[in-house]
């Protein structure tokens, strides 16, 4: 994996902004669900970053479970409902209030198919979180509770986003320029 400078178009949001605005939903979600029992479900990899900060900027107790998703079929960012659970969390979740939290929602049909395998085990509440939300790509109707960022129809990687699996790490969302990434 080559230098992610090679391919970086700018950064679009950075490392402070992302704190700042985590700590505000942090505080949203604690005045929210105060008296509640909450548990995030962290959708996996992506959001892995984002639930870390986000559960040390939320000041109510609280659990935290993990989900995988996979899609299947062809064309994967069209496949409405061909999501499999690779990963399923480990407690019923009937006497929670499920909060979602996940990296970044595009089509929409990743989020969709989990919302409708999460809602037919009858949680006190089903929420969503996502750190951002590429709007004009959605495909099917998302409610989304809290939302980090807008972002425009670009592709992003670091903060829990990958490029092929790689620069998750990075403390800031960047923009991937594609004529360097994939040169013709
Ligand atoms: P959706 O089902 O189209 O909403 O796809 C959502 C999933 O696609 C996210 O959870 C990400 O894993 C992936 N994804 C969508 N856009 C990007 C991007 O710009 N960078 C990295 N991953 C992305
Ligand atoms: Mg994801």
């Amino acid at each position: 994996m080559r230098d992610y400078n090679d391919f970086l178009l700018e950064v679009l949001v950075d490392q402070e902004s992302l704190q700042k605005r985590i700590a505000e939903l942090g505080a949203e979600i604690s005045r929210d669900y105060a008296g509640s029992k909450l548990l995030l479900v962290c959708i996996l990899r992506g959001g892995v970053l984002f639930l870390t900060d986000l559960m040390r900027a939320i000041t109510i107790p609280h659990a935290i479970e993990f989900m995988a998703v996979s899609s299947y079929g062809v064309g994967k960012r069209k496949s409405g409902g061909n999501v499999r659970i690779t990963l399923d969390l480990n407690i019923d979740i009937s006497e929670w209030n499920v909060l979602i939290v996940e990296d970044i929602i595009d089509s929409g049909h990743t989020l969709a198919s989990v919302l409708e395998m999460l809602s037919i085990r009858h949680p006190k509440s089903l929420g969503v979180c996502t750190l951002l939300d590429k709007a004009e790509r959605r495909e099917v109707y998302i409610p989304i509770k809290y939302r980090g960022f807008e972002i425009p129809n670009k592709f992003v990687f670091g903060y829990g986003l990958d490029i092929d699996e790689f620069y998750r790490n990075l403390p800031f969302i960047g923009v991937v320029d594609l004529k360097k990434y994939n040169p013709e």
